[in-house]
């Protein structure tokens, strides 16, 4: 979309001076910037409850994108700067939003037109209600009228804390806002190697008649990261692996890897057809089901991490065996797993084939493809296949056809996921964003796991740090 036609828009960012803002938010905007990709009239104010002047405000962002953007001209950053205005306020006290909403007020005024307003919660979930409360209250979220200046609302993960709090927060949110007003993230669907899946899978045709039960035989979706908790283990410690990265990130990418060819990419359709994926994944219910079909893990040294219980029962690492209740699916066994401390880096999705049948192949062995869809670090798609060895018998050998994004496209290619998904806030385009019904799957899926863990039915296994402990199991 070219940038004059895009509307008039403020983006007010709520939690301005925490963790996401430096890590995600600034540097997005910087590049949308740099692209010419925001709207001719643009104004980021922050929100937060640090006394900072506006000068002080645009020194902080300054500073965030010449640290993460290092190549970034100073002129550059001096006028990406001024597009940004600070409000003092405490998310729980009515002043800070009334004084917002003049602030708001003034700029339309000096615009002389209703702008379109995002208001961006980058605050810790324990304010989630509170501010969406005072927002609707304040009647921050209501548009100037029927037909001028949009309002929407950007919710972060985690989305509640399991299914009984997912349905309370959506029911609040459903009272103050309208569907089309939510905006909830899931940062996956922002990859450029996730959004590829479905280009993918859809535009290849040699996939179109493979992609079943008929001729896959196991999917298996790893999110493996080498680093551990971190700084983060007092929020980390309260939810685990399966909550943290299982609920939204893992479960998505199994829905975009399994759903109907949606027709079209309109985001409406997207979201059903990632919908009816998850709601047919087979929900695991009883202790002994869940300690057949699942793994819990916890890295050595966990309990010692700033911020985490000393007794620490949370997972660390977890791995789920289910399938999906569909006839496309049936019988096809999907591993889902995800760890911290690993080896190494690696979120993959493999998808293994049925071998031929007859199978033209030697006792015992069976020639089988696999297809491995590299989502990170090393973006690509790697498929195997068997070749003939040269010589006078017929040996095979496993062989790859390899695809890597970077070589082929180019590293500067790659954007972050928030740069994708706050041009699509702008735009309007929900497609990057996970609907109601896909919320409240996942958790029908992830609730009665935790809770049996939580229960000891299954239990905790300690594994080094670093380490391939389950891999192949
Ligand atoms: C976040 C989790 O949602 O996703 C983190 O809270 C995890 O624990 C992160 O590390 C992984 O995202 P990415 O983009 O680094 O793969």
């Amino acid at each position: 979309m070219k940038q004059e036609n895009l509307l008039p828009t403020i983006f007010v960012i709520l939690g301005a001076t925490g963790d996401l803002m430096r890590k995600k938010l600034a540097p997005a905007l910087f590049h949308l910037y740099s692209q010419e990709k925001l709207p001719k009239l643009f104004q980021v104010v922050g929100f937060s409850r640090d006394q900072l002047s506006e000068q002080q405000f645009r020194d902080m962002v300054a500073a965030i994108v010449r640290e993460k953007v290092p190549n970034a001209q100073q002129e550059q950053v001096d006028s990406f700067v001024r597009f940004f205005a600070y409000q003092q306020g405490l998310f729980e006290e009515e002043q800070g939003y009334a004084a917002l909403a003049e602030k708001l007020g003034m700029q339309d005024g000096q615009w002389n037109v209703c702008a379109n307003k995002l208001f961006y919660i980058a605050a810790s979930p324990q304010f989630y209600e509170t501010i969406f409360r005072k927002l609707a209250t304040s009647k921050l979220t209501e548009p100037c009228s029927p037909q001028e200046g949009w309002t929407r609302v950007i919710v972060e993960k985690p989305f509640g804390k399991d299914l009984k709090g997912a349905q309370e927060l959506d029911r609040l949110l459903g009272k103050l806002f309208k569907e089309e007003q939510i905006y909830r993230i899931d940062h996956y669907l922002g990859k450029e190697t996730v959004q590829n899946i479905l280009a993918f899978r859809f535009s290849n045709s040699f996939l179109q008649d493979s992609w079943g039960n008929k001729a896959i035989e196991r999917i298996s979706i790893a999110l493996l990261e080498k680093e551990g908790v971190g700084e983060r283990g007092a929020f980390y410690d309260g939810i685990g692996a399966l909550r943290d990265v299982g609920q939204n990130h893992v479960l998505q990418l199994l829905a975009l890897f399994c759903m109907e060819n949606p027709g079209n990419f309109e985001a409406d359709l997207v979201r059903k057809n990632r919908a009816a994926i998850l709601r047919s994944l087979n929900i695991l219910k009883s202790n002994r089901d869940i300690a057949a079909k699942t793994k819990r893990g916890q890295y050595k040294g966990y309990t010692q991490e700033r911020g985490v219980d000393a007794h620490s029962q949370t997972e660390t690492y977890f791995r789920i065996e289910t399938y999906l209740d569909t006839k496309n699916w049936k019988e096809v066994p999907i591993v889902l797993e995800s760890g911290k401390a690993m080896l190494q880096d690696r979120v993959e999705v493999t998808v293994t084939f049925r071998h031929q049948t007859p199978c033209l192949c030697p006792e015992g062995v069976h020639y089988q493809n696999e297809l491995h869809y590299q989502i990170q670090p090393k973006e690509g798609i790697r498929i195997s296949f068997w070749v003939k060895k040269p010589g006078a018998e017929m040996v095979l050998e496993k062989k790859d056809f390899t695809f890597d994004y970077k070589q082929a496209f180019g590293e500067t290619e790659i954007a972050d996921a928030y740069v994708r998904l706050l041009y699509s806030v702008i735009r309007g385009d929900q497609t990057l964003f996970v609907s109601t019904e896909e919320i409240m799957a996942e958790w029908e899926f992830v609730d009665p796991i935790v809770r049996s863990w939580q229960n000891n039915a299954t239990p905790l296994e300690i594994y080094e740090k670093n380490t391939t402990p389950w891999e192949n199991t």
